[in-house]
Formats: C-alpha cells, structure tokens, sequence
C-alpha cells in the first residue's frame, strides 16, 4: 500500500479500544450537542463539495437513512447507487469499480454480501471505504449499539481506551451472523462479556472465535466469550439481551430449516425469568425484526432499547464520517460540546 492509501472501516477489528470508544463517545457527544440545538462547528460544512458514494446491493432501511442523513448534516452529498443502478461485481469487475467510483468521490459507503467483496473494493480505492453490513460485519450498527449501552447502563469512571462498561455481561440468544461478530469484537475490547446461545450446528466459526478473541490482546480487562446451544445458560445473570433475525438476507433458501433448527430460542420474558437475568435487563435489536426471534411483550416492552438503537445509527453514522472522512482515519475524541 502506498503512504497515501486511505484507512478503511471495514469491521470495529480495525479499531484500537481507544479508537473504538472514541468513536462511540463521539457519537454520543454530537447527539446531545445536535439535539440541544448547538450543531458542533467542527461538523458544519465538514463535507461541503463532497460526494458520498453508496453502493448496496441488498436492502437497506436504517443504513441508508442514517448514512444519507449523516452526509446531508455535514454538508456533503450522498449518492445511492443500488444493485439495479451500477455495475457492481455484475458486468464489470470490483477492480475497475472501486477505481472509477474512488476517482470522482471522497468516500465508499458498501453493503456487499461477501467479505472479501467489500475488502476487495477497499484494496483497490483511493478513498475511504466504510462497510454498510457484509456477511461478517456490521461496525455501524455496533458504533451505535455501544452508543446505546453507554447512554442506558452508567459507565463508571474510564479511560480513552474504555467506555467504564466493564463487567457487564451481554447474552445474544440466536443466529452467529455479521452483527453478532462485530458486536463480539466490540464487546471483548470494552471489557463486556458476551455469553452466545444458538442451535446446534449454527454456532460461530472457529475462526471468528479465533478473531473475537485476539480482539482482547492488550485490553486489561478484555471481556470473555462463552458459548453454549441452552438459551437459560446465556441469559443468566445477563444485562442485556440481543438478538437479530434467523435468517439473514442470503439465506433466504434455508428460511424452513433454520425456523426449525431455531425452536425455542425467541427472547421472551419467561426466557429472562427462567434463565436468570439480572432484574434491570434490557433488549436490544439491530432491526428489522421478525415475531419469530422476540416476542411484542419484550420487543414493545420498557426494557426495549431498540428505538433509540435504531435513532443512534444516526449519530454512529456522522461519528465514522467525521473520523474516516473528514479526519482522514485519525479518530480524535471531541471536547464535550
Ligand atoms: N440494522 C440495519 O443495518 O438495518 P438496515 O438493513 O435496514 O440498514
Ligand atoms: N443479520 C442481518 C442484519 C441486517 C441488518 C442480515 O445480514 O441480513
């Protein structure tokens, strides 16, 4: 790579701890300043005359809002380019794509299937790439997941490096997919444990076993991963718990075996109850959501953070532009506005 090839975010293991916490205190200092009606300087016009490339080529509700909002906030102009709409690894290859979009814009926003699709796109670009959701990763979503257990649980005292989230202990009920990953990096950085319970035969890969753990080298407290195919065993003593959808996009063709395999893994308040959550535990989601995975009584429930998880994709969204775009990939931290 050349001393001038852009840094990329392609999942949160491209993160420092500091750098992850950082972007998430960010996040969550601009949401407050914005919402108090004091845009922070440093955002107004930070993109001005710049163009923000989209590329997705699957469905989007919350990254493609939250990105273009993001980019309009900043001053900057977002361009939807969907799977209908341009070349994408169809008729031209990812090679000449990443260079010729790279070459009229300031930054890629991708929604790809395969990781080394987006990785592929990243080699090749002469601008930042940001990866809106692959088959390994989601580190917007996981930004504002954290923006979301820092606003909800009170940090105690911390570092750069740390969100004071340490000890507290995340049980993700379901399918080992992108968000789950992600959130798992995430999560061993900051010193929260994850505790996982999926089906038999759907467990995480021991590569990404592998990767989630190496997150926590150098980490003081780095938190633990356990897994396990008994949802009361993940619940216990949990803070919160998550979860996503059964059947990811791609994998529409297994939706019957998967729905089966799945049985008795929906969050429900009884679930927390037998299972031993702590009083206090709270929902989380990354959207959209199906019946199947969580029941109306927890998912419209007090305990549902995922409103406001959603709302922080937002605020994920302009803490990762102003650090790889308008920052060049240096992710300082903010003075409190
Ligand atoms: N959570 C999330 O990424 O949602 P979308 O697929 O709607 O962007
Ligand atoms: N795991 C889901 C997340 C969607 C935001 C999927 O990949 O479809």
């Amino acid at each position: 790579t050349s001393p001038f090839a852009p840094r990329h975010l392609l999942s949160i293991a491209d993160l420092t701890p500091a750098e992850f916490a950082t972007l998430v205190r960010n996040a969550a200092s601009h949401k407050r300043a914005i919402k108090s009606g004091a845009i922070p300087q440093s955002l107004i016009g930070a993109l001005s005359g710049k163009t923000v490339a989209m590329m997705f080529n699957k469905r989007s509700t919350r990254t493609r809002v939250s990105t273009e909002a993001a980019t309009v906030q900043m001053g900057g102009h977002p361009m939807f380019l969907g799977k209908e709409d341009i070349q994408l690894g169809v008729n031209e290859s990812l090679y000449d794509t990443s260079v010729v979009i790279s070459s009229m814009v300031s930054c890629i926003v991708a929604r790809v299937s395969k990781h080394s699709d987006v990785a592929d796109l990243a080699k090749h670009s002469t601008v930042p790439v940001i990866n809106a959701l692959c088959d390994s990763f989601h580190p917007l979503q996981i930004i504002a997941d954290f923006v979301t257990i820092y606003e909800s649980f009170t940090p105690k005292a911390h570092s750069l490096s740390s969100l004071g989230l340490e000890g507290l202990k995340i049980a993700w009920i379901g399918d080992a997919n992108n968000v789950l990953f992600d959130l798992a990096i995430g999560a061993t950085k900051m010193g929260v444990d994850m505790h996982v319970a999926t089906p038999k035969g759907y467990e995480i890969p021991a590569d990404m076993v592998d990767l989630i753990q190496r997150s926590g080298e150098g980490v003081a407290s780095a938190g633990k991963l356990f897994q396990t195919n008994v949802p009361e065993e993940a619940v216990k003593d949990a803070d919160i718990l998550v979860t996503d959808t059964w059947v990811s996009m791609g994998q529409e063709e297994e939706s019957k075996k998967r729905m089966k395999a799945f049985e008795g893994f929906q969050i429900t308040a009884d679930l927390a109850k037998r299972g031993g959550a702590k009083e206090h535990w709270k929902f989380m989601h990354c959207l959209p959501r199906h019946p199947e995975e969580v029941s109306d009584e927890v998912f419209y429930s007090p305990r549902s953070l995922v409103f406001p998880e959603a709302e922080n994709r937002l605020w994920a969204a302009i803490s990762a532009l102003e650090g790889f775009v308008v920052n060049k990939g240096k992710i300082v931290e903010k003075t409190q506005q």
